[in-house]
């Protein structure tokens, strides 16, 4: 167990519903990184299910939602006693109307039966599933792992949660019934993820993942060139390649969970938008390496996030908005319902969690959604449609906020600190 994350233990005294998340996020990142997969994913029997919610009739829920259309009324008679019916949360992302706009964000929270059925009872309105990589696809024929053949800064960068040859827990068909059960589990829309770097046949395997009922597929392409003779164009064509080929294989909408790392990233994420992305996911974290210097080997770790990190995607979500036609998720630092409304405010569709639940148990949904009921209805809103975007860069009544010419006044500011003595 890598010790921060020994370090994030939850606090005494937290929900039994809220410990249990975090003993189930910590044994799923221990066995990640220490037995780097092989270890078989304990789907539970369906019914084997303990019911930690308050259980409202079935009746309720069906009409809820067939009243509002929302996606995930499949009847499982539960609902989150986070959820206020007088506040109307509902967002729309990929085409799916969602009940609210706090989504899990791809990690392996969502390798297990039981953690993707507490996501949906403490209030996830839809799910993003784990990665499905192209090397897991390509198989283990010698074409495996080119990020491992890349260079050592390549190496070391991805060595974080992304699994090295020869360790991944299972293969694709696994995947695709793991997709098929929670599928059948749950009623939110769950969206597939898939990983990878290179235009080539592993990407026909979406069709496999639309026909095992994915609802939308998150392509998160991650990769750091360090090949000196590439260019931008270079780079930028071959995710729009990966792109189109993609979109000839499937309906479902699909969504690109990207760096901010481009020459030009509103010129690329508007090409990517007009090549069809459906959605735009901002942005990838990196696990940067560190140096041992005891061992002196270069060392990853996975860091969960702080809320700091929320204020590079706040400011390109608040860019995008309005400009492109594709659904914007947030994702990075998203840790309180404050952090959410951000930001919806700067136009974002959707929030994507990941290190808030992993640090703080799948409670932590219901927490922020109250959170956000709490704001909103204090400031007098009972829905979030007045609120989205109206802090984007079209509507905000200082357009230059989100650029560069701030930077002078955050400059003087910083001079007018005291420094630490
Ligand atoms: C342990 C862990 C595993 C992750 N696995 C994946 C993954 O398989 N695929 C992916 O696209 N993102 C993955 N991510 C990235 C998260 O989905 C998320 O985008 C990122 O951590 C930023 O959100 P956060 O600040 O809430 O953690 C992972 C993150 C963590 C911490």
């Amino acid at each position: 167990m890598d010790s921060d994350l020994e370090n994030e233990t939850p606090l005494a005294g937290q929900a039994r519903d809220t410990e249990r998340g975090i003993k189930n996020s910590e044994r799923k990142i221990s066995r990640r990184k220490c037995e780097a997969a092989g270890v078989q994913t304990p789907w539970l029997a369906l019914a084997a299910r303990p019911v930690n919610w308050k259980c409202i009739a079935e009746s309720a829920r069906v009409s809820e939602h067939s009243a509002t259309g929302v996606a995930g009324a499949k009847p499982r008679g539960l609902i989150p006693q986070a959820s206020k019916p007088a506040m109307n949360l509902t967002t729309t992302y990929l085409g799916l109307k969602l009940r609210t706009p706090l989504v899990p964000g791809a990690s392996p929270l969502s390798e297990d039966l039981d953690s993707l059925r507490r996501m949906e009872d403490a209030g996830a309105s839809a799910v993003v599933f784990h990665s499905l990589f192209e090397e897991q696809i390509r198989g283990e024929d010698g074409t495996l792992l080119r990020h491992h053949t890349q260079g050592e800064a390549s190496r070391a960068e991805v060595s974080g949660y992304f699994p090295k040859a020869g360790e991944f827990h299972y293969g694709p068909q696994r995947y695709l019934e793991n997709l098929v059960k929670a599928k059948q589990a749950l009623g939110i829309p769950i969206i597939a993820s898939l990983n990878g770097t290179t235009f080539g046949g592993w990407t026909m395997f979406a069709r496999e993942i639309e026909k095992a009922g994915a609802d939308a597929l998150e392509l998160n392409i991650y990769s750091i060139p360090t090949d000196p003779d590439l260019s931008a164009d270079d780079i930028e064509n071959g995710y729009l390649t990966i792109l189109a080929s993609l979109k000839a294989q499937v309906k479902i909408p699909i969504a690109l969970k990207l760096s901010p790392f481009f020459t030009n990233f509103a010129r690329f994420a508007r090409q990517l938008d007009q090549h069809g992305a459906d959605g735009l996911v901002l942005f990838n974290r990196f696990y940067q390496p560190d140096i041992d210097l005891e061992k002196r080997e270069v060392s990853p770790t996975i860091k969960l996030s702080t809320p700091d990190a929320l204020r590079l995607p706040l400011r390109w979500i608040a860019m995008l908005h309005g400009r492109v036609r594709a659904s914007l998720a947030a994702t990075s630092g998203i840790h309180s319902g404050g952090d959410v409304l951000k930001m919806l405010m700067a136009g974002a569709d959707v929030t994507m969690l990941c290190s808030v639940l992993l640090r703080r148990g799948l409670g932590q949904i219901g927490v922020i959604e109250r959170e956000m009921g709490e704001w909103l209805e204090a400031h007098g809103y009972d829905s979030l449609a007045p609120i989205k975007g109206c802090l984007s860069q079209q509507n905000c009544p200082d357009a230059g906020a989100f650029e560069r010419a701030q930077y002078m006044r955050a400059l003087a500011v910083e001079r007018a600190i005291e420094p630490e003595q």
